[in-house]
């Protein structure tokens, strides 16, 4: 079952190691239905032509991109594995900001042995750095960051085992997580923050928090602090994130659930009626990975029960209002959310696709009742309208099924609150662990990296099939359609209509990630578009750049061994839409992840996020390691998104 477990590492990694990669099985079945029709790209680039794919290569190899011209201003970087970020010749890079840097000039300075002290811990850059959104207005520009996670053990390293040992060390974790708005400028010596820029701002685990939409004020959401059931403090495991077309910024909560715990065991119907099994929250008598229930019972279930019902949303903040109330957005649902990719529909309906970032769980996408006019009202958009969960059908079509109290036989308020339940309800596909989401800006279509899935198809001791946390097998479909798929896969929709509200659509998959040295045939060697020098495993972040190029950002195993050898370590790929070639753009340092890119008003400058890196990044020999934002520029300051 799906729990959350302990270990210092993100929890995707955790994942990972709980649930161990096993020997591949029913090879041929798996070929069978990845390959059973054309993908948008044409028969033979996407999927091979479909019968006879066995033994003929067609998963990899050369294909009809070679003769086009390439859309990509680079060559393609080498995998490295060493501990600092490459990029390829024609660009450079520098470090904008990392952990511990001061937002405020009141901030305490970083010890590269301790790193920050409680006190002033909420003044300076977050750690982990995730999903980020650059606004400009009139010349000024801030960068909105998620910090997603801690690493105890780094960022208290005088803690026992990396826990904390007191409340004091529980707010100094709270302080680094949440959201960074900060002020960025350019000069001549490169790209700073402004210190003391009256737009900078930490929210953080305590900060105030609006909750709006149908579960506000709903029983399930009431707790002796906040009885109305409409005001709750902090926003939680902010991973990837998202912007609105008038200019907020959207930080998506996602593995929320380990932040609770408790310090007496519960009763199974308690556990049940709180859906904590079917969300992961711990209902054992444990310390966990935080323990801020050991200090703060506000996050120990037995005494507030409630509690983790008010965290993963989306949250709506406005980065040009250091003093405004963030607003969790419970119309679009709960569960573990990736990132938040909009779209307008063409009569101005805003649509907002999101991945529910779990082995088995779904990817939903948001309505709104009605239609965005710039400078009109926009109080509704993300309160008012209609939740829908996605089917694949084996044909390559699919359906967004509508999460309504018909449907689902809960209310408006319980499909806000226990939305996996309400996408089981209606026989939602299982998917291999939706990731990032963007829709591409120069055609009606979006993309959703399907990062892994070391249980899809695998079996447990007792021979039955792996199941998601709802109960279900988790059989190969049709877009997910490897087992114990070690290497990802990124599916790409076309609405019907060119109409993003539509509730229809086609679909294939633009790459499926292999290893064509070590398979060297089958569906794991990847899809035509991979190659001996393109590889990479486990496609995670994602976004497009103004003119159509796609970006995407990994989070896999970079031991760079066996399945993964030739990959290096994790990266960052360009990848064209219509041609389907990839070409990797830069390398992180060994132990990090890529995640989370924006680009400078200009578009002359692009910010990556990495996160969680290994060794001494960047500071060096004997510092603490310092999850970064790097920006990437072109030698010649030409444009770069
Ligand atoms: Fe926070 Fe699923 O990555
Ligand atoms: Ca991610
Ligand atoms: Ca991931």
């Amino acid at each position: 079952m799906i729990r959350i477990n302990y270990d210092a590492l993100s929890f995707d990694e955790e994942d990972e190691m709980k649930f161990p990669r096993e020997d591949i099985q029913d090879f041929d079945r798996v070929v069978e239905r990845a390959v059973s029709r054309r993908g948008f790209l044409g028969g033979a680039l996407a999927f091979g032509s479909g019968a006879a794919v066995m033994g003929t290569g067609l998963f990899n190899g050369s294909s009809a991109m070679a003769q086009q011209a390439s859309r990509f201003a680079f060559d393609q970087l080498a995998p490295q594995t060493d501990g600092t970020v490459h990029v390829p010749d024609g660009y450079k890079w520098d470090v904008l900001v990392r952990w511990g840097d001061p937002l405020f000039s009141d901030a305490p300075a970083f010890d590269s042995a301790t790193g920050i002290p409680t006190a002033g811990s909420d003044r300076v850059f977050g750690e982990n750095t995730d999903g980020m959104e650059l606004f400009n207005l009139r010349g000024t520009e801030l960068l909105v960051v998620n910090s997603e996670y801690v690493n105890a053990g780094i960022n208290l390293p005088s803690g026992q085992e990396g826990k904390p040992d007191s409340a004091d060390d529980v707010i100094r974790l709270q302080n680094f997580q949440g959201v960074t708005v900060m002020e960025v400028a350019e000069d001549d010596s490169g790209w700073n923050v402004v210190v003391d820029s009256p737009y900078n701002r930490r929210i953080h685990h305590r900060t105030p928090m609006q909750i709006d939409g149908p579960a506000a004020g709903h029983d399930l959401l009431k707790t002796a602090a906040d009885p109305a059931g409409t005001q709750s403090l902090g926003t939680f495991n902010n991973c990837g994130s998202g912007r609105t077309p008038w200019g907020t910024y959207l930080t998506c909560e996602e593995n929320f659930n380990g932040y609770f715990g408790t310090t007496a065991e519960l009763s199974l119907d308690e556990v049940h009626a709180n859906g904590f099994k079917r969300y992961g929250v711990s209902t054992k008598v444990d310390p966990g990975r935080y323990n801020y229930h050991g200090f703060d019972e506000r996050f120990d279930i037995s005494k507030n029960p409630n509690e983790p019902h008010r965290a993963g949303y989306i949250v709506e903040i406005d980065p040009w209002d250091p003093e405004g109330t963030p607003v969790k957005h419970t119309a679009l649902g709960r569960f573990k959310h990736e990132n938040a990719a909009y779209a307008l529909a063409p009569n101005g309906q805003v649509v907002v696709y999101m991945g529910d970032d779990e082995r088995g769980e779904y990817m939903y996408k948001w309505v709104s009742r009605d239609v965005y006019v710039p400078g009109g009202q926009t109080s509704t958009l993300l309160s008012e309208g209609q939740l829908h969960v996605a089917k694949f059908n084996d044909d390559g079509t699919g359906v967004w099924l509508a999460l309504t109290p018909e449907d689902t036989g809960m209310t408006e308020a319980e499909i806000a609150i226990f939305t996996r339940m309400a996408g089981t309800a209606v026989s939602a596909t299982t998917m291999d662990r939706p990731e990032w989401i963007a829709v591409n800006p120069t055609a009606v279509e979006g993309y959703c990296c399907l990062t892994n899935n070391s249980r899809r198809g695998a079996l447990d001791d007792d021979g039955n099939v792996r199941t998601n946390a709802a109960g279900e097998p988790m059989v190969p479909n049709a877009p997910n359609p490897r087992e114990v798929n070690r290497y990802g896969q990124i599916v790409r929709w076309r609405p019907h209509n060119d109409d993003h509200a539509a509730s229809t659509f086609d679909w294939d998959l633009y790459v499926m990630a292999g290893n064509p040295d070590v398979h060297s045939e089958g569906p794991y060697a990847g899809t035509a578009n991979i190659n001996a020098g393109n590889m990479f495993n486990s496609p995670d972040g994602m976004q497009f750049d103004t003119t159509g190029l796609l970006w995407i950002q990994t989070d896999g195993d970079d031991d760079n061994e066996g399945d993964f050898l030739g990959m290096g370590n994790n990266q960052m790929l360009a990848g064209d839409p219509v041609t389907g070639e990839i070409r990797r753009f830069l390398t992180g340092p060994n132990g990090s992840e890529v995640t989370g890119l924006t680009w400078s008003a200009d578009k002359r400058t692009m910010f990556v996020g990495i996160q969680h890196p290994g060794g001494t990044f960047p500071d060096g020999e004997g510092s603490l390691p310092r999850s970064s934002i790097v920006v990437v520029k072109r030698n010649d300051n030409a444009l770069v998104g």
